[in-house]
């Protein structure tokens, strides 16, 4: 005969259904999802024009004070830290003006160009 139960809850409340806090994206280098501006009310090719054009010419087509854009060989994660952080001397950092989102749409515009004509 039990007069107790076998495992007295030591700890009150519900158990924790096992859901992790968070998957360890941004370690990984894959994109994490952000849940901020969204990339369609943000205009990327005006931003560009505006902002990264007179070093990166022709919206990043032609080499300019900065390299061409188009075509780049470095990895998506190489230009958004480029984006990020700048380089001294160089180019500005832009992590403070811009959303993890917006520098991810920033990237995909950099990814989709192609020559003009
Ligand atoms: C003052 C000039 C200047 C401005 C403004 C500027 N850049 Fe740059 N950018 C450069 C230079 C110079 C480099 C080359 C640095 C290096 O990686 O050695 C560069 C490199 C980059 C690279 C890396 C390219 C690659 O193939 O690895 C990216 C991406 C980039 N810029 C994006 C941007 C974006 C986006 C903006 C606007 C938000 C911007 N830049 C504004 C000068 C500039």
């Amino acid at each position: 005969m039990l007069a107790f139960p076998l495992h007295a809850q030591e700890k009150s409340g519900p158990m924790q259904s096992g859901t992790h806090t968070g998957p360890p994206a941004a370690a990984a280098g894959v994109p994490a999802v952000q849940t901020g501006a969204s990339a369609e009310e943000f205009d990327v090719d005006k931003l560009f024009a505006g902002t990264c054009g007179w070093c990166h010419s022709k919206g990043g087509r032609e080499v300019g004070k900065g390299p061409r854009l188009m075509n780049s060989e470095s990895s998506d994660e190489a230009l958004a830290s480029r984006i990020r952080n700048g380089k001294t001397g160089q180019m500005p950092a832009f992590g403070s003006a811009f959303s993890e989102t917006q520098i991810r749409a920033i990237v995909a515009y950099i990814r989709g160009l192609r020559p003009e004509n």
